[in-house]
């Protein structure tokens, strides 16, 4: 695993679009994993500004978002296949089309269906190539909170307390509007992935990063299974890396790995 430490989280989201920009100058075709939640938006500029200066482009590619909730109206503003709409969709963003984007159905009589059916729609296009995360102040990685399968597939799942509470800011700050299920990449899904990039910003995630980069790993903290992966990327900001015992040695590794 290898992470970057950034002064800020504009510096970490240019950083992340590199990433993302090399993968799809070697492989145009690419299968893209996408996050919601606050974090990745930065990226998601960045990558709108690389597709308007003609460096970047989704149109070939098919888009798989992490994860959805369940009973949100298809029409809320923050039903997840909206906001990746908005962040990538159409020419004036990333030339994405609206049948290469990819969202769990969420409206489905039954979700844990609508979920198999999704893992079967990323296993029919190859797998995704990159994929990109947040994470929760819980540790969860798409929406697998704490105490769950570290193999698990794309299911459906309740919505931990602390999480409710944390996205309530997008539901006008009220937890009672905030959906209490969801469908989610199961962390074995997610290990599939052949590239991960995960962003991490601000002090609120200090502590489930260093459970990510330095803890044991365990059902407790979702993401710690990423330790398992040959292929991760973190990229913080130094707010986010502020409590990691082993900073320089990070530091170093990156160094010999990418360069300043
Ligand atoms: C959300 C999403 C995750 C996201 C995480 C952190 O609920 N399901 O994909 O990474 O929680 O969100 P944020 O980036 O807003 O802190």
């Amino acid at each position: 695993m290898h992470l970057g430490i950034f002064d800020n989280s504009d510096q970490a989201s240019s950083a992340a679009a590199h990433v993302v920009i090399n993968l799809f100058a070697q492989k145009p075709n690419a299968t893209l994993g996408v996050a919601t939640g606050s974090t990745p938006s930065g990226l998601y500029r960045e990558l709108r500004a690389a597709h308007a200066a003609g460096d970047f482009s989704l149109k070939k590619s098919q888009v798989f978002a992490l994860d959805e909730y369940v009973g949100i109206a298809e029409d809320h503003p923050e039903r997840y296949r909206n906001v990746l709409r908005r962040e990538l969709v159409g020419k004036e963003n990333v030339g994405l089309t609206e049948e290469g984007l990819h969202t769990p159905d969420a409206s489905a009589e039954d979700p844990n269906v609508a979920a198999l059916h999704y893992d079967r729609e990323i296993g029919a296009v190859g797998g995704i190539d990159l994929q990109i995360l947040g994470i929760g102040t819980d540790g969860h990685i798409g929406f697998n909170e704490p105490g769950g399968s570290l193999v698990s597939r794309t299911h459906a799942e309740p919505l931990a307390s602390q999480t409710i509470t944390d996205n309530a800011r997008f539901f006008d700050g009220d937890v009672s509007k905030v959906p209490t299920t969801c469908i989610t990449q199961g962390l074995g899904t997610i290990m599939e992935a052949r590239q991960i990039v995960l962003l991490a910003f601000g002090a609120n995630k200090a502590n489930a990063l260093a459970q990510l980069i330095e803890g044991p790993i365990s059902a407790k903290w979702p993401a710690t299974i990423l330790q398992m992966h040959p292929d991760v990327v973190v990229i913080a900001d130094k707010a986010a890396a502020s409590t990691l015992e082993y900073t320089d040695l990070y530091v170093e590794r990156w160094q010999l790995a990418f360069g300043d």
